[in-house]
């Protein structure tokens, strides 16, 4: 009886042990990516602000690929309540310079403007899904970015009333059309070192 004991005991442990090396196989396979995998992963890790750019103008075709990442982003039922407003001609972008960063702005070779269209908005309490959508679009925006060889940064107007109201008023926007954000892009004339932002503190798990 007790040899039995002993040996159920065993079977116990080498149960265990294989579990354990299946859990760091499994773990180990799951961190071994293809290039792709790991291209896109890298693409996601090395976006940061970029916020001094080459005097250098962005291809109409990149322009569209940036346009087409931000409209491929997820929307609350498929909603896509938002408007983007390119500005590539020096004139156009320094009608931004007038608020805060001009500085930064008159030196942006490119800025889109993404905009929540509330005639496309949701109704009632989820009408402010258009936040979240349009900021979708935007980090979309920046990752695509950050793909193609540009830098980009996000600066923000909505929810600050003054920013939303003088954008409008610049670029000449109607009421329907709330600006988040202008995304000022260009080839960047830095490299800042990513910001490292993990914090295990931060995450709980249930
Ligand atoms: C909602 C929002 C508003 C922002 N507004 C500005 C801005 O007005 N000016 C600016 O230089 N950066 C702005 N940023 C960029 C942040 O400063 C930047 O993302 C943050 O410092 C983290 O740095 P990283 O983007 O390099 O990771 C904004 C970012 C977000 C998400």
């Amino acid at each position: 009886m007790k040899k039995l004991g002993k040996r159920v005991a065993l079977l116990i442990a080498a149960a265990a042990m294989c579990a354990c090396s299946t859990t760091a196989q499994t773990e180990q396979n799951a961190t071994e990516l293809t290039p792709e995998q790991q291209a896109a992963y890298e693409n996601i890790m090395t976006r940061t602000s970029i916020r001094s750019w080459e005097d250098k103008a962005v291809e109409p075709a990149k322009v569209e690929m940036l346009l087409r990442a931000g409209m491929a982003a997820p929307t609350a039922v498929n909603r896509q309540p938002w408007h983007f407003v390119v500005l590539d001609k020096r004139e156009s972008i320094d009608l931004l310079a007038s608020g805060r960063g001009g500085g930064m702005v008159r030196k942006a070779p490119l800025a889109i403007v993404v905009c929540g269209d509330m005639t496309k908005a949701l109704e009632g309490d989820a009408r402010e899904f258009w936040v979240q959508d349009a900021s979708a679009a935007t980090e979309n925006i920046l990752l695509a970015a950050n793909a193609i060889g540009l830098g980009a940064v996000w600066t923000g107007a909505y929810p600050i009333g003054d920013r939303v109201n003088g954008i409008r008023e610049a670029l000449g926007l109607g009421e329907h059309l709330v600006p988040l954000c202008a995304i000022l892009i260009g080839y960047p004339h830095e490299h800042p070192t990513p910001k490292d932002k993990w914090k295990p503190e931060n995450v709980t798990y249930k």
